[in-house]
């Protein structure tokens, strides 16, 4: 009796490794051409169909990690096998923070979701260092432009935030500046045989009723981290660099970029942080108009794998070093469309001063008390200073003093 059964869940198993790509588009008709199968293999075997069925019940109705097994194999969801090992990196699991096709076939920002931003010209001009520049600060420009919404920006608040754009100026991602000529964004975001425009300054993306305007600038090269893995998601992060400088001014700055010497974490797990972009609220939903900003409280690796692998990721989950995990204050969250921004923190000792910690990359679903996943900036920082020196770009743009 044990050995029909080792038997019959070695032929489950590899069936379902062989199955696990289309599970994900529809799992009950895999699952009942899994079970016909099955029937005509050993159709004698109540038993085993029974194991089987309840199998992928208990798949399709819990979210739950599944509880250790008796059976002589390592019992594992479908989707945490990959070709008979246990996936543990969550491979192909997460929700990257992209836009979504299915919902917004044009990405475009706003309410009439197919109507591209209005285009605007590209900056030509280059400028010197401004004598009395510093990274990380945001400024109080005044005006009626401010909404008092807890998820919403102030104008000029995160002044480092920026768009990206294909040529059509449809939305594709959010990014942060971190040189005049440099923006950082997640790979994920990036297809490599497209071509961007970086947009800063900006606030409301479908309107022009700011004070100063925003600026465009074409994208003249990408480089992809050179260890970035798109079912995983390690090492999400791209460097943009443009045409022409930005120029820096009250609604455009750079973000001081965090790396291990100068960040602690105990400290900053104390410290305001939050994150910028123009992404939905809630799945599948409209992007905002407005730059939203959603506080978050940052949490330590361990605490984020254990609360991860109560998920659909599964108990033998590990949270890769180049990821970083927050909170969501009061329930809110980043959702689809946030890929890429920032995640900065206020530097201790510094009032309105903030550090880029992370770069948005992946969540379970959006605003469900799960942790946000960031890339952890200090954890590509030295990537970032090598393409920067291989370039002859100035690394102080981005280092705080
Ligand atoms: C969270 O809720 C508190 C109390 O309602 C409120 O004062 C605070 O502004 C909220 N913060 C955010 C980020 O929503
Ligand atoms: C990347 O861009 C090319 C050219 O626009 C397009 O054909 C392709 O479908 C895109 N790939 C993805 C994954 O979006
Ligand atoms: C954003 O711009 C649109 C279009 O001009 C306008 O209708 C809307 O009121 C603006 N929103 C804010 C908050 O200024």
């Amino acid at each position: 009796m044990h050995r029909v059964l080792l038997v019959g869940l070695l032929i489950v198993s590899l069936l379902i490794g062989s199955h696990s790509q289309r599970f994900s588009k529809g799992k009950s008709s895999i699952a009942n051409t899994i079970v016909n199968t099955l029937d005509e293999i050993s159709n004698q075997n109540d038993k085993l169909k029974m194991l089987i069925r309840s199998f992928f019940d208990y798949q399709s109705t819990s979210t739950k990690a599944p509880e250790p097994a008796e059976a002589e194999c390592l019992c594992t969801p479908f989707y945490l096998c990959n070709n008979g090992e246990v996936n543990k990196d969550g491979s192909k699991l997460f929700e990257p923070r992209l836009a979504q096709e299915s919902v917004n076939p044009c990405k475009t920002l706003g309410e009439i979701c197919c109507e591209p931003l209005a285009p605007s010209p590209l900056r030509k001009k280059v400028e010197g260092i401004p004598s009395n520049f510093a990274c990380g600060f945001g400024s109080e420009i005044p005006g009626d432009y401010y909404i008092s919404a807890a998820t919403t920006a102030k104008f000029g608040e995160y002044p480092w935030t920026a768009l990206l754009l294909n040529l059509k100026y449809q939305y594709q991602c959010v990014g942060s500046l971190i040189h005049p000529e440099v923006v950082l964004t997640t790979a994920h975001c990036i297809n490599e045989s497209e071509k961007y425009i970086a947009r800063v300054g900006e606030w409301n993306a479908t309107g022009k009723t700011e004070p100063i305007a925003h600026q465009n600038m074409r994208v003249k090269s990408i480089v992809i981290h050179p260890k970035f893995v798109v079912d995983n998601l390690m090492y999400n992060a791209a460097l943009l660099f443009l045409e022409n400088p930005f120029k820096l001014d009250r609604n455009v700055n750079t973000a001081c970029l965090a790396d291990s010497s100068t960040l602690s974490y105990t400290q900053l797990q104390k410290s305001k942080c939050a994150a910028t972009g123009w992404g939905s609220d809630v799945p599948k939903g409209v992007y905002r108009r407005v730059m939203k900003k959603i506080e978050f409280s940052l949490i330590s690796n361990p605490s984020c794998q254990n609360q991860l692998r109560k998920t659909r990721l599964g108990k033998w989950f590990q949270l890769h070093q180049t990821f970083l995990c927050a909170i969501g204050k009061n329930g809110s969250d980043l959702c689809n469309g946030d890929g890429g921004g920032p995640l900065v923190c206020e530097i201790s000792g510094q009032p309105l001063r903030y550090l880029q910690v992370g770069i948005t990359s992946w969540g379970l679903d959006c605003a469900q008390n799960l942790p946000s996943v960031f890339t952890k900036v200090a954890s590509i920082k030295h990537w970032i200073d090598q393409e920067m020196s291989a370039r002859n770009l100035d690394t102080s743009y981005y280092t705080p003093m």
